[in-house]
């Protein structure tokens, strides 16, 4: 295989060329924001979207954009049009930038270190589609702007790790007896045939594929509540489901080791699964 090539501040180069100064408030502080993008046939999927998330975490964090939307767009499709794969994952991350000192205070004149690779999408193997996946539950022990995607991700790998010890796919995390989203995903409880969708805070990130989801209801007439869902709620929901730019969506069956409704992907998933891929489609005959 060869080694893909990544963009750096400015320039194209393989991977394994790439180099960071070790000064870098990304690597000091995990100073910075990040985005993934799933690509299909070679067409960035809601790139719009995801650049406008990404102009709202680098204000929450004060931090300049270093390019216009054209420019990002621009570098994004060389770095898709480069890789050697059609469905990928775009990664890209802005951070602070390089400092002469360690300091937690902003450097006084920034110059922003900005990041983009590709990797294989590896969308879910279509058995966890079709019988569902395990999952595990935490408490949300995360900081209080969850909504910034911020590269600062060490509460999230730790809790994501739980899930893989129990030989599970997600970590669920409920927060004061709410629920939140998973340790990488969004995600929603249906109940009684209702899709029943955690209202958007500071608390969880503004899911593109959440937003998604959510227009695949409206659009398909499916019954759509945007609340607070309580953890008893989640816990006794007839169906779970996560949702992310990499995973999809998949149906949650065991959480804890205990079945969640059925126990068997329910039929308001298959739905949402079978809308999803026709979008999908569509997107990719160019629509
Ligand atoms: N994560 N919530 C969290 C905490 C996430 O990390 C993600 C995605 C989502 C879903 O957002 P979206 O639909 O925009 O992908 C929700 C990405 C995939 C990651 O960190 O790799």
């Amino acid at each position: 295989m060869n080694v893909p090539r990544v963009f750096l501040n400015g320039e194209f180069m393989p991977a394994d060329e790439a180099r960071v100064p070790v000064m870098d408030r990304g690597f000091l502080f995990g100073d910075g924001v990040y985005e993934v993008i799933p690509v299909y046939s070679r067409r960035p999927f809601r790139l719009v979207e995801h650049l406008r998330r990404l102009q709202g975490s680098l204000n929450a964090i004060r931090l300049d954009n270093p390019y216009t939307d054209e420019i990002w767009a621009t570098h994004i499709g060389r770095i898709v049009a480069e890789a050697e794969w059609d469905d990928q994952s775009v990664y890209l991350q802005v951070t602070r930038g390089t400092d002469t000192k360690r300091n937690h205070a902003f450097p006084k004149v920034v110059v922003p270190s900005v990041f983009i690779m590709s990797e294989a999408l590896s969308t879910p193997p279509a058995a966890q589609r079709s019988e569902g996946i395990a999952a595990v539950s935490a408490v949300d022990n995360r900081w209080l702007r969850c909504d910034i995607k911020a590269t600062s991700l060490l509460a999230n790998c730790l809790l994501r790790q739980l899930a893989v010890d129990a030989g599970c796919v997600e970590t669920v995390l409920f927060r004061d007896g709410l629920l939140t989203e998973g340790s990488a995903s969004s995600i929603f409880a249906v109940k009684d045939g209702v899709l029943l969708a955690p209202q958007k805070s500071h608390l969880i990130l503004p899911g593109i594929t959440y937003d998604v989801v959510l227009e695949l209801a409206a659009r398909h007439g499916l019954a759509v509540v945007v609340r607070d869902v309580t953890e008893i709620e989640a816990r006794g929901a007839d169906e779970l489901w996560l949702a992310s730019s990499t995973k999809e969506v998949l149906p949650i069956v065991t959480l804890d080791g205990r079945p969640l409704g059925s126990g068997r992907p329910g039929p308001v998933y298959r739905q949402m699964a079978d809308w999803y891929q026709q979008f999908k489609a569509t997107l990719m005959r160019g629509a």
